[in-house]
């Protein structure tokens, strides 16, 4: 079996007496998805900033793509290939979506082509990336007059600009309508081939779409992991979540 792109070994961080990852380790297969799921307040977002390089884990290993990057900060993540998306849609509002795209791919490219030459090709990969997220068309947009839905997919656009091997997604669900949940996992289902995933969703219907392996959090803990199937009839985990999640 190949090295996972992501490897996450005895992961420990606390908030003062508050401990949000307690030992943990997780690992993501290239060309799979691996689902994190929880309870809120499980140190799930907490876990994808550890990931992405916001936060610095009190102990423990991260190896991405081969190397160990735990001492390596969030730009730097990035420019190897770790793109993320967060719970709250973090593109700028008051770009267009075609400058949102723009501005990820020249922090990706740097500046090798002449200026020209550049324009030209980032010009045509944007529209590439647009279309490829279900917004062709829609460059010249305001990002501030875009549908909670449209702003989603285009924060896709703006990971994928990174060329990802692994896209680490935090909620990307969230706030979103039946249509737009769908539409949105179809465009992830399509990403699947293109990168690894790790995704941490509270929609279950789209978790279990999605989801080659899932792994339950709990108070910092994983306290299961395993194909969908498995973690579905797992008792321990239907007492701490899902029958949770069924009776509300
Ligand atoms: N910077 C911080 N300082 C102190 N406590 C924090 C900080 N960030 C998060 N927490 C706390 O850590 C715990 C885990 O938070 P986290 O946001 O990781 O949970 P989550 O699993 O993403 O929840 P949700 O499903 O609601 O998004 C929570 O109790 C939260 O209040
Ligand atoms: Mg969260």
């Amino acid at each position: 079996m190949s090295a996972p792109v992501l490897a996450i070994e005895g992961l420990c961080k606390r908030f003062g007496g508050l401990v949000v990852a307690d030992s943990i380790a997780l690992g993501v297969e290239a060309g799979t998805c691996h689902a994190v799921i929880g309870p809120n307040g499980a140190g799930k977002t907490t876990l994808v900033n550890q990931i992405s390089g916001l936060l610095a884990p009190d102990s423990g290993t991260i190896r991405f793509a081969g190397r160990d990057v735990t001492a390596l900060g969030a730009a730097a993540r990035a420019r190897l290939g770790l793109a993320r998306t967060f719970q709250i849609s973090s593109v700028i509002g008051g770009f267009t979506a075609a400058e949102n795209i723009a501005l990820a791919l020249r922090a990706r490219s740097g500046s090798a082509l002449s200026p020209a030459r550049d324009a030209a090709d980032i010009a045509a990969r944007t529209r590439r990336l647009l279309a490829e997220v279900g917004l062709e068309g829609m460059g010249s947009r305001l990002t501030a007059a875009l549908s909670h839905g449209e702003r989603r997919a285009l924060e896709l656009a703006v990971a994928l600009a990174l060329d990802p091997q692994l896209l680490v997604l935090d909620e990307p669900l969230a706030g979103m309508g039946r249509e737009e949940s769908r539409a949105m996992i179809d465009l992830l289902t399509g990403l699947k081939a293109r990168t690894a995933m790790l995704l941490i969703e509270h929609d279950m219907d789209a978790v279990f779409r999605l989801a080659d392996r899932v792994s339950v959090l709990v108070s910092g803990t994983v306290i299961a992991s395993g194909p969908p199937e498995a973690i579905r009839t797992d008792a321990a985990v239907k007492a701490a979540y899902l029958g949770q999640e069924e009776a509300s």
